[in-house]
């Protein structure tokens, strides 16, 4: 089946309709996924077996991001987050990035580290030296320990030693984890695999963890836009264009506009995340050490200018994900999520979501570097607003388009509105007037 990701007005229609048409176009069950996502995904008796001291379920808003293309291939993002703006904005970058052939995408083999602590080792050099002696013996043990592993064709694949000073040695165990996100994995072959290491370098046991920082599983994304593609209102390509670069210069040079940055990067990288039931401070911890690994915390992802005048985009994070295993097998939302994004492996994930992050970070910048967020932020805060004062169904968009033209998006110009418009006759254009703009 070919997919697609382009459902042009998709906004405009209700929500059924939504569901209809994507399940219809990626080949979902339409009931199946009405049902999982109507309730939040899990339900009580489920959470309540899945952590401890549970008291209820706790939803966000479940969206597909659009016109996402990667290496040739179309893909809806599930999104999950509460955050207006990020899925239309992501989606409307994505359909940018589509006029220049869309997202090209490597991700690394799916290798997570395991590593092991060792104290008071008096020799290093010699501790670094047997481990290499006894790396067949090594390996073989940390895949004893996960056997369905290694029946998928994954397991432990190399070594690493590093002297870190005063006697603290670690060793690292590379683990091919396959489909999985392998946090399981790759400690049960740490605690399998320790004692021995210990008694080879002759030193003490510490920790046997895995590291957060799976920069052996990275994902690298290239997108070339064609000038023309990112004109906005009055603002030319070019303007655009080199107001994203000069934006991508600033956080190359500054920690606080990087920091901002790469949150607009995580706006789009963690609602897909959490869509798809990964674990989301695991990615957070990863993504900013790897944007610190120079020494100086720098953005995940860079613009410049092409040799042609294109505007070029380069992403590079660690991504560590699963599509099999963890929170897929129990919660309902995330198992619609993975077939919705209909990828067959963990590295597919991982470059869709990256691309997802790329798709953010453009459309920021290139709101920044012209009029600024404000302005398309309060027409979706203003829906907030009006849901918040009780509007329903088409009520919702007229409010929040009242209060957004009057620049009045607050509760009680939303009060006021929503009278209006549902004849409420205590109240008149004075009323409006005097309700001060407070955003
Ligand atoms: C808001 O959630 C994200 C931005 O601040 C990102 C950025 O400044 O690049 C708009």
């Amino acid at each position: 089946m070919t997919r697609n990701s382009r459902f042009p007005g998709f906004y405009r229609l209700s929500l059924e309709e939504r569901r209809r048409l994507t399940a219809e176009a990626l080949g979902l069950d339409v009931r199946e996924m009405t049902r999982a996502l109507s309730g939040g995904g899990i339900d009580c008796a489920t959470a309540d077996k899945t952590i401890e001291n549970v008291v209820g379920t706790y939803a966000l808003p479940f969206a597909f991001g659009l016109n996402i293309k990667v290496n040739g291939v179309d893909y809806v993002a599930p999104m999950v987050i509460e955050e207006p703006s990020v899925v239309a904005a992501a989606s409307n970058a994505a359909r940018i990035v589509r006029d220049g052939g869309g997202f090209h995408a490597e991700a690394d083999l799916p290798i997570m580290i395991s590593q092991v602590q060792l104290d008071d080792v008096a020799d290093p050099a010699s501790a670094a030296r047997a481990i290499v002696e006894h790396k067949a013996e090594l390996i073989a043990l940390a895949n004893r320990a996960v056997p369905s592993l290694v029946a998928r064709g994954g397991g432990a694949v190399d070594l690493e030693t590093r002297d870190l000073g005063d006697g603290i040695f670690v060793v690292h165990i590379l683990v091919d984890c396959r489909d999985a996100m392998g946090a399981n994995l790759v400690n049960t072959v740490a605690e399998e695999v320790a004692p021995r290491i210990a008694s080879l370098t002759r030193g003490r046991m510490g920790l046997r963890i895995l590291s957060n920082l799976s920069d052996q599983r990275c994902v690298r994304v290239r997108a070339s836009i064609p000038v023309n593609a990112l004109s906005l209102d009055a603002h030319s390509g070019e303007e655009v264009r080199d107001g994203i670069v000069r934006a991508s210069r600033f956080a190359e040079r500054d920690v606080y506009r990087a920091t901002t940055h790469n949150k607009g990067v995580m706006n789009g990288v963690d609602a897909v995340v959490v869509a798809t039931g990964n674990d989301w401070r695991a990615v957070e911890a990863g993504a900013h050490a790897y944007a610190a690994r120079s020494g100086r915390y720098s953005p995940l992802c860079t613009w410049r200018v092409g040799d042609d005048g294109s505007l070029l985009g380069y992403l590079e994070m660690p991504l560590a994900l699963g599509i099999v295993g963890g929170p897929s097998r129990v919660h309902q939302g995330a198992r619609v999520a993975l077939q919705a994004c209909g990828v067959k492996s963990a590295q597919e994930l991982a470059m869709v979501v990256a691309c997802v992050g790329m798709a953010s970070n453009l459309a920021a910048l290139r709101a920044l570097a012209t009029d600024g967020i404000q302005r398309g932020h309060m027409l979706l805060h203003a829906r907030t607003v009006a849901i918040a004062v009780g509007a329903v169904g088409d009520l919702v968009e007229r409010v929040a388009e009242e209060i957004h033209l009057r620049g009045n998006v607050t509760m009680d110009g939303a009060r006021l509105a929503l009278a209006r418009l549902t004849g409420n006759p205590a109240v008149d254009e004075l009323d409006s007037a005097r309700v001060v703009v407070t955003q």
